[in-house]
């Protein structure tokens, strides 16, 4: 704000959002979210030209990137992939990575579905708080625009490409605790081809393979779990049977004992394997 609009309408910002003028923010204070949103309505009131609180959290989104590009943080970004489509895939854990250095953190769970040459669905959960300080936090339901201010400054700065976004559904669940967005991203998803074609190639060199028995299978990965369509579990690895240590696991749902929490979604079988499929 102060770069783009100068010190003193950030002042007046501050005031207006019921601040005092010299208010100074620091990284790892935590903060009501209600502020973010107060200063948001504040900027749109104070600098005119029609712009609205979602406008404001669009151009937070994008300053944000600016911000921990400069703390070095950007570094997170490159290591998630070569490109965006990397980049979309890795946002779980870009903020996973972050939880030892601000561990009453709230991340959000974001997965790609529905992948095309020209672009991807991308889902955005934000979590209800689980820490202790989040009971005086007011539900996070207001950051997609933010989100979009992200994505777009990143699709740019790191990956050369112009991104348009738009959100497709909003939905919550019945409790009004967790926030469903799906934006609709569109951008030259070249890589998703590429990739496409990398599968292609596989799956033809895995039919030339001798199929595996499923106690080979099941010894070599220990933590496995097998499910069908209607999310029944009818096989699980040796380890993951001793942890859950429950003799009706086997046949019972999926949800009975097992929750998947990154990304964080309802265990349709629909969701989960699309998730598989972009992260072959
Ligand atoms: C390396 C870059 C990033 C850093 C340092 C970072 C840092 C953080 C931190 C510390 C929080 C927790 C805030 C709190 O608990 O109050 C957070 C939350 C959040 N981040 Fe990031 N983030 C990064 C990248 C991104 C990207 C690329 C996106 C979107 C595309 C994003 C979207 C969000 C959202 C929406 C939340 C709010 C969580 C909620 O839904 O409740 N972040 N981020």
């Amino acid at each position: 704000m102060k770069l783009e609009y100068g010190e003193d309408v950030w002042h007046d910002v501050l005031e207006k959002a019921c601040l005092a003028r010299n208010t100074i923010f620091s990284t790892h204070q935590i903060y009501p979210d209600s502020i973010i949103a107060d200063i948001a309505t504040a900027c749109a009131e104070l600098t005119g030209y029609g712009s609205t609180k979602n406008d404001f959290f669009e151009f937070f989104g994008r300053c944000f990137v600016r911000f921990w590009s400069h703390y070095g943080y950007d570094k997170f970004v490159r290591a998630s992939g070569r490109t965006f489509r990397d980049f979309l895939q890795g946002i779980d854990n870009i903020h996973h990575q972050m939880r030892f250095g601000y561990p009453k953190m709230i991340s959000p769970s974001m997965f790609v579905t529905k992948e095309h040459a020209g672009g991807a669905l991308l889902h955005y959960n934000d979590i209800p708080g689980i820490s202790s300080f989040s009971a005086g936090r007011s539900k996070r339901s207001g950051f997609a625009t933010y989100v979009i201010g992200q994505l777009t400054q990143v699709a740019s700065d790191f990956y050369d490409i112009d991104l348009d976004v738009d959100i497709v559904e909003t939905s919550s669940d019945q409790k009004l605790t967790t926030h469903t967005t799906i934006f609709s991203l569109r951008f030259e998803n070249t890589a998703f081809l590429d990739n496409l074609q990398q599968q292609l190639m596989r799956e033809k060199a895995v039919a030339k393979m001798p199929a595996v028995k499923s106690a080979l299978f099941l010894s070599l990965f220990p933590f496995c779990v097998i499910f069908d369509r209607g999310m029944i579990i009818i096989n699980a690895g040796i380890k993951l049977k001793e942890l859950i240590g429950a003799d009706d696991f086997v046949g019972n749902k999926f949800g009975q004992y097992l929750t998947i929490r990154r990304p964080k979604m309802e265990g349709v079988y629909e969701e989960v394997r699309q998730v598989r499929l972009k992260s072959v």
